[in-house]
């Protein structure tokens, strides 16, 4: 018997996604006792207490399935949105939908347009389903460049693929640039708008992707419940799409995607936007002290609209290991003349900061 022939071939080049360290290992290599997580965006807090209270109530519950079609989740969402329940689809994290939305669309050959550095799992995406990758570098101010991107689109072009706000840049392209591409972008090609991070962005010049959503263009708007609602460990995204294309994504997901804590949880946070906005500004306020802090130190960054700071480095692999020995995990890109940092609670902060003032004269400089 041979693998190789078992084994779809086009898979052979691809890598599985590689998720950032532990803090457990951490912990094990540099024997630092309180390692502070900033790898991965999460929100450095628990879920809000209501969504706490829901996990609770539905451990005993758990011997049945749960609802597969994650109806009264969708229901709530589509009320606080102002979408029909239709268009609304739920998803194993918003990653299954970027997936899916590939599964239905993506024939082998055609093209998958998106800026780099941008989230991973978009040319993961193209691979699967033997897409062509065609690759636009961010513009100045390392914000998409929506002119190239249009400029790269082809009649073969079949998924356009725009992280607004950025990750790992923490940029935002404004209205205005979203408008002008809109109106240009033919419509054989979809257009799928990862908001990840919307609930963190305080600026007005950041266009919510629903306010262009008419359920008629090929526009679709991904969230999630992982970032600011601090769900990450129960996957639960969504996403706002055209019935035709919410409808073939139903046919492929699988029958019960969102398990029942997750959709319990997701349901409650949805009502403590109290809540969500004290956690705004407070990301605000430690990014601030995040920034005066590289700025003291004569680091440069990027201004991030999201709860992460991307900020350059000479020696990327040099200070990745130095935050580790001081117990803070960054995330690293390769070869990328940067690091990522996600930002992290008041007391995370001061310790961030700490670190980075050890590492400046440890190493003489980043
Ligand atoms: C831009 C972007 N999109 C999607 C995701 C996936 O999030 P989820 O946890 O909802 O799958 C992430 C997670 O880091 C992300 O950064």
């Amino acid at each position: 018997m041979s693998w190789d022939s078992l084994i779809r071939p086009e898979l052979e080049p691809m890598r599985p996604y590689q998720p950032g360290l532990r803090a457990s290992q951490v912990r094990e290599r540099s024997g630092v006792e309180h390692v502070l997580k900033l790898s991965s965006n999460e929100y450095p807090c628990g879920p809000v207490p209501a969504a706490v209270k829901a996990i609770c109530d539905i451990a005993t519950h758990t011997n049945r399935y749960p609802d597969g079609g994650s109806e009264a989740l969708r229901d709530k969402l589509a009320a606080q949105l102002g979408v029909d329940r239709d268009t609304l689809v739920v998803g194993n994290g918003s990653n299954e939908l970027l997936r899916l939305i590939g599964q239905v669309v993506l024939r082998p050959g055609d093209e998958v347009v998106y800026s780099w550095p941008s989230f991973v799992v978009y040319p993961m995406v193209a691979d699967m389903f033997q897409a062509k990758k065609v690759v636009v570098p961010l513009g100045p101010g390392l914000v998409h460049d929506l002119d190239a991107m249009l400029a790269a689109v082809t009649a073969k072009t079949r998924l356009v693929f725009l992280c607004n706000p950025n990750n790992p840049t923490g940029t935002i392209y404004g209205w205005d640039a979203f408008a002008r591409f809109l109106q240009r972008v033919p419509d054989h090609v979809l257009v799928v708008v990862d908001e990840a991070y919307f609930e963190f962005v305080t600026d007005p010049d950041y266009p919510d992707g629903l306010a262009s959503f008419d359920g008629q263009r090929p526009l679709a708007v991904l969230r999630t419940f992982s970032k600011i609602y601090s769900l990450a460990g129960l996957r639960v995204g969504y996403g706002v799409m055209p019935l035709p294309l919410a409808e073939a994504v139903h046919k492929v997901r699988e029958p019960f995607n969102i398990n029942m804590a997750g959709q319990a949880a997701a349901y409650a946070s949805l009502d403590d936007q109290v809540e969500v906005a004290r956690r705004r500004e407070e990301n605000q306020e430690q990014k601030t002290y995040l920034y005066s802090c590289f700025d003291r130190l004569g680091i440069r960054y990027v201004e991030s609209h999201t709860n992460f700071v991307w900020f350059e480095t000479g020696r990327p692999v040099e200070v990745f290991e130095a935050l580790l020995r001081h117990g803070v995990i960054a995330r690293d890109f390769g070869n990328a003349p940067a690091l990522r940092l996600g930002v992290g609670t008041p007391v995370d902060t001061k310790a961030t900061i700490a670190a980075f003032e050890a590492i400046v004269s440890e190493l003489g400089g980043i």
